[in-house]
């Protein structure tokens, strides 16, 4: 595949939004047609995330994608909408190279819509909107996948018509928290514009369009951040600290930068000092076809970024969600690297 010559990391896509306005289905969509399409081994599930390589990304788009594409696919983060999960969405955030912000076109901005984009903000992601749920506008026409200037010349004028008042909506509120904004295909730099691409979760309408811009603003952000790459000493975030049976503590972790061996030793942010531990075990989900047995986890000898992996290792049970870990390669780090995750 292409990328595969070149350091390039996958870069990381964050999905956030309201409660209920799509993210989750909007993965699910992507997933499922690459399955549809005889694509499923291609696609590889992570700890809390979804890589989809290049290939399926093209095959959606019904394109391809030229020499200038170095990048290996997207790793997607998915989100909770509830309003209890801040912490999840700001580590989320935090975390994002590129990112999607779902709103459901025909609720427009919701509290926690304005928290993920504060988020953003925050954290000068960028980002697309995807103004999810056009099918639910009373009239609308399906082609099923279809990208979106094809969808939209089969709706009835009075449909186009009342979609275009949406997005203007959302473009007033996005001009609100001081962005500016326009239907996609109406602008040309997506660094001072924020893209709104019309989409359908459920009917795939406009998620080619989705997909293509992601790549191309993706493609972008990795050549200004080239000390990102898939190899050296691993950083990752800590998603979540969780008991496993048989395992004791572990942690869920987004690898954002080099690499993971099995027996690394690396320090891990806690609710007290920095702790410095041993890797014994790097675990992958299982791919789904062969979720039969109580052991839900693949024990793997080495990851590299961007990947969902979890991890297991002695005297976790103070490491402190949304902390980093961090590879130590040589012993007279410790000192400096504690420090750093003491300032975090
Ligand atoms: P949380 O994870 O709870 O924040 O929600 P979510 O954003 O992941 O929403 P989810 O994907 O679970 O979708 C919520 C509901 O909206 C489900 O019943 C979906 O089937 C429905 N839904 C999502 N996208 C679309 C869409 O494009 N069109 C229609 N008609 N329904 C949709
Ligand atoms: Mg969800």
């Amino acid at each position: 595949a292409k990328g595969k010559q070149s350091n390039l990391r996958t870069p990381i896509v964050v999905v956030m939004g309201h409660v209920d306005h799509g993210k989750t289905t909007l993965l699910d969509k992507i997933r499922g047609t690459a399955v549809a399409k005889g694509e499923a081994g291609l696609i590889t599930q992570h700890i809390g995330a979804t890589e989809v390589p290049l290939d399926v990304v093209q095959d959606f788009c019904g394109s391809h994608f030229g020499k200038e594409i170095e990048i290996p696919g997207l790793l997607f983060i998915d989100t909770p909408g509830h309003h209890a999960f801040t912490s999840m969405r700001s580590r989320g955030g935090s975390l994002a190279d590129l990112a999607v912000l779902i709103v459901d076109v025909n609720e427009g901005f919701q509290p926690q819509t304005i928290e993920s984009l504060s988020i953003l903000k925050r954290f000068k992601t960028p980002f697309v909107v995807a103004a999810n749920k056009m099918d639910r506008i009373g009239g609308w026409h399906t082609t099923t996948n279809a990208p979106f200037a094809k969808s939209l010349k089969v709706q009835s004028e009075r449909v186009s018509e009342i979609l275009d008042t949406r997005l203007y909506e959302l473009v007033g509120e996005l001009y609100k928290y001081g962005f500016d904004a326009d239907r996609y295909d109406r602008i040309t730099d997506f660094t001072r514009t924020v893209g709104i691409v019309p989409i359908s979760a459920i009917t795939g309408e406009g998620v080619p369009d989705l997909l293509m811009i992601l790549v191309g603003l993706a493609q972008r952000f990795l050549k200004d951040n080239l000390q990102l790459t898939a190899t050296g000493p691993g950083v990752g975030t800590i998603l979540e600290v969780k008991e496993e049976k048989g395992l004791g503590t572990t942690l869920d972790v987004i690898l954002y930068n080099g690499e993971f061996f099995a027996g690394d030793t690396v320090i891990v942010g806690t609710s007290r000092e920095p702790l410095v531990t041993k890797i014994r075990a790097l675990l992958k989900p299982k791919p789904l076809a062969e979720i039969r047995s109580e052991e839900r986890f693949l024990p793997v000898k080495h990851v590299s970024a961007a990947s969902g992996v979890k991890v297991s290792a002695p005297k976790l049970d103070n490491a402190l969600a949304g902390s980093t870990i961090r590879v130590v390669s040589n012993p007279d780090e410790v000192e400096a690297l504690s420090l750093e995750l003491k300032s975090e």
